[in-house]
Parts: structure tokens; C-alpha cells; sequence
């Protein structure tokens, strides 16, 4: 009877040995989320100017869009980006905005106003800048959870 707990006991160690090997490193490399403050409420900031310069003609000064430009806060836009990574959006902006000149502003600039979009859909500013290393942007996702707009 003994034989036998101690057995039981052993292999319940096992599988989960086991499974702690299978899903630690698959935990340890899981992605961050735009809600863990990844970018910094300065740097929102910095977006915000260049944004009312390049592209608040088009999407308007508040972000509702018009005219045949999307709105870029509020839930339309973020049902159109869940799930998607921050990298892509970033990417988005680079290559093809502002539409009458696409891709003509500085690296920066386009991380900047990321950021500044992250801002303006409600998702927490952090203590660190957004970097504009496209890899780690990538590993950024873009999660339902933002507060719905006022
Ligand atoms: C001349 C007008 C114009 C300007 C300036 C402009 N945009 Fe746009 N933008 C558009 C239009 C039109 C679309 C929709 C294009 C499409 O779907 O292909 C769009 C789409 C977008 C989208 C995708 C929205 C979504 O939900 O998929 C983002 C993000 C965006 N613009 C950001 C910007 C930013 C940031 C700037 C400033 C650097 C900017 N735009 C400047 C006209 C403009």
C-alpha cells in the first residue's frame, strides 16, 4: 500500500516536472502587452506635436477622424488593432503616413507618435520610452482590455 502512494506521489512529481519544462520557457518568452506602460507620458507628448502638425489635418485634432480618415482613438480603432502587435501599427505609420507624403518624417517621430496613439486609446504610460527597435515592438501586443472611450 505504501509502495504504492509513494509511486502515485512520484509521478505526480514527475508530470509536473514535466510540464514545468514544457511551459516555463514558452512562459518566460510569452509577449508584453501595451497595457504594461511601454511607452512614457513625455514621449506621448512629443507625439502629440508632431501629430497636430502631420496628421491632424486628415484624422482631426481630437482623433475622430473625418472625411474619409479613420478615427485613431476610440473603439472602432482599437477593435481594428486587437490583437495585433505594436510593431505592426508603428510600421503602418512608417510606411504609409501621412498618406500625401508617406514615410518622409524621422524614426523618432514615427515612435513618438505610437506612443501617442497608445496614449490617446487609453493604454497606461510607464517610466521608459517606447524603443524603436522593431523586434521588441513586435512582442507588444494590443489587447481588448483599454478602458472604453468616454
Ligand atoms: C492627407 C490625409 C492624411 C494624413 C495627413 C494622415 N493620414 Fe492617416 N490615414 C488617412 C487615410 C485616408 C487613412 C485610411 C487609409 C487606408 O485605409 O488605406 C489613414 C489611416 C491611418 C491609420 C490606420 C487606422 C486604422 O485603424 O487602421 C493610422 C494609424 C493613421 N492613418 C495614422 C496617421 C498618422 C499618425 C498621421 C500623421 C503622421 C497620419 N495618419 C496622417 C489619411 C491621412
Amino acid at each position: 500500500m505504501l509502495t504504492v502512494h509513494v509511486s502515485k506521489t512520484g509521478s505526480v512529481a514527475l508530470a509536473a516536472l514535466i510540464a514545468g519544462l514544457c511551459l516555463g520557457p514558452a512562459f518566460s518568452a510569452a509577449s508584453r502587452s501595451a497595457q504594461d506602460g511601454v511607452y512614457s507620458a513625455e514621449q506621448a507628448k512629443r507625439g502629440q506635436s508632431v501629430y497636430r502638425e502631420e496628421c491632424a489635418k486628415c484624422h482631426a485634432e481630437n482623433l475622430t477622424g473625418g472625411d474619409g480618415s479613420p478615427e485613431l482613438a476610440g473603439p472602432e480603432f482599437r477593435a481594428r488593432w486587437t490583437g495585433k502587435t505594436v510593431g505592426q501599427l508603428f510600421e503602418l505609420l512608417r510606411k504609409t503616413m501621412p498618406t500625401d507624403d508617406p514615410g518622409h518624417l524621422a524614426i523618432r517621430q514615427y515612435v513618438d507618435l505610437t506612443a501617442y496613439l497608445l496614449q490617446a486609446n487609453e493604454f497606461p504610460a510607464g517610466q521608459k520610452d517606447l524603443d524603436r527597435d522593431i523586434a521588441a515592438m513586435n512582442e507588444i501586443q494590443i489587447p481588448a482590455g483599454a478602458k472604453p472611450a468616454k
